[in-house]
């Protein structure tokens, strides 16, 4: 089928990779001009575990994936799906004006299409955006009416970073909100050949599927931190709490791993808009602002030991290993060790940061503020202390740590070992 996807970012470019890699003809579509560039020329702009090789497959053997900044290609093909960022500049609240736009820009285009197109939210937006605000869009700019030469649908992305692709190919769920049966039908033939089960639904049921999705795994986290919190108080070892109720199958074991909290692209953002949602329909989520705040509260504990291991900050010296919000993705989008970083700046600290992905990016917020290691022994060396904050594989050799005083947000190390090599080792809830 000849695909078009509006918004070459993390979500569209891995939509449109596994999408061509499945057989389907693709267009991105990206205002960004550089961004255009580098995908045909096989490249991608930002790190995703995989993405690059698959991209030169679609890119180049196959030849069945593209980019363009022009809105015109959308009209020679049959769908097009949004995938626009719904951040807002600052990376922290929801923002859907680029969705806004962007379906404004599509209606406009459309509107010198003829016979049937049907446009597919993938981005996500609060319950009732694509049935309120982008549908009645298209019909104004595009002149069709929804229903008719018009199908609109929802179809949520499940995907995480570091393991996108994956996530896409491998998909535990396809949900498809439709307008009507024929917009879902023609959504769910695009992923003929997945074995996941399809569940159709209405459009503002799915958008609330991925929100609520979202705000669950938030709530285990925040739920496991605070257990953790007080096993630490009381000798308990809050991992093997979590590995003996994983092993009841109402509860599972996934998004148990207490530490410092979440962050990402995601996690926050839509729980700060769901809670939102709350708020505008004259509702309040005792629990959802109980997860957001405990969420806020967990970078903290990491400080306190900090505090009571070295007294004074002004002037000591902090290895900071790990900015991305999670290991394998550059991504440093609310990750809780920005806030860490910047605290600990606050406190009078000389800051030695490094992380194997996300330098960049750290960089671009902190500049001249911090030192920046090359690897985990230039980083470490000379410090009072080294926090660990993202669990990157090359962090979790015990013996890199031999005589250092060792505080650990994500028990990247293993306690007893680190215990034995270290100076000694405390992790932020463990
Ligand atoms: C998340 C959802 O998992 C995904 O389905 C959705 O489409 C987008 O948002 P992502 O933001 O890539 O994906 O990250 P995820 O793997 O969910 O981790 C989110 C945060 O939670 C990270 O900061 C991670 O370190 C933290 N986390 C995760 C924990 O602190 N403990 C856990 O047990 C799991």
């Amino acid at each position: 089928m000849d695909i078009s996807v509006v918004g070459a970012g993390y979500v569209g470019l891995v939509t449109a990779v596994g999408l061509a890699s499945i057989g389907h003809n693709l267009v991105c579509i990206d205002i960004d001009e550089d961004r255009v560039d580098l995908i045909n020329r096989a490249e991608s702009p930002f790190y995703e575990k995989g993405l690059d090789e698959a991209l030169r497959t679609c890119v180049r053997e196959k030849a069945n994936l593209r980019a363009s900044w022009d809105y015109d290609e959308i009209i020679n093909t049959k769908v097009t799906y949004i995938c626009v960022n719904t951040c807002s500049d600052s990376g922290e609240n929801a923002d859907f004006s680029h969705v806004r736009q962007s379906a404004r820009r599509i209606g406009e285009t459309l509107a010198g299409k003829e016979g049937y197109h049907i446009v597919v939210m993938k981005s996500s937006v609060v319950p009732g955006t694509t049935e309120e605000i982008i549908a009645p869009l298209l019909e104004q700019y595009s002149g069709k009416r929804v229903g008719k030469d018009l199908g609109v649908a929802v179809n949520p992305e499940f995907l995480q970073e570091g393991k996108a692709l994956h996530c896409f190919l491998n998909s535990d769920r396809i949900v498809v909100g439709e307008y009507d049966r024929r917009s879902g039908s023609f959504v769910e033939e695009i992923y003929n050949g997945f074995r996941a089960p399809v569940l159709r639904t209405g459009m503002r049921t799915a958008e609330m599927i991925k929100f609520a999705s979202n705000a669950f795994l938030a709530t285990r986290i925040s739920f496991i931190n605070e257990i953790g919190n007080l096993c630490k108080k009381l000798g308990i070892d809050v991992y093997e709490v979590a590995d003996g109720m994983g092993l009841d199958p109402r509860i599972g074991r996934a998004f148990l791993n207490a530490g410092i909290g979440f962050g990402g692209s995601c996690l926050p953002k839509d729980l700060e808009a769901l809670l939102k949602q709350y708020e505008k329909m004259g509702e309040k989520s005792a629990v959802l602002s109980a997860v957001a705040q405990a969420n806020k509260s967990q970078p903290e504990k990491i400080m306190e030991i900090v505090g009571r291991r070295l007294g004074k900050l002004s002037d000591k010296k902090i290895a900071v290993l790990g900015m991305a919000f999670k290991p394998d993705t550059d991504d440093i989008r609310n990750a809780p060790a920005i806030e860490t970083v910047r605290q600990l700046l606050h406190e009078g600290a000389r800051v030695r940061v490094y992380d194997p992905k996300a330098m960049q990016k750290a960089r671009e917020i902190f500049s001249e503020d911090i030192q920046y290691g090359d690897g985990v022994a230039d980083t470490i060396e000379d410090c009072d202390c080294v926090l660990i904050l993202t669990e990157w594989d090359e962090f979790k050799d015990e013996n890199l740590y031999s005589g250092k005083i060792v505080i650990d947000g994500r028990r990247a190390l293993h306690p007893e070992k680190a215990r034995r090599i270290c100076q000694s080792y405390e992790g932020v809830c463990w």
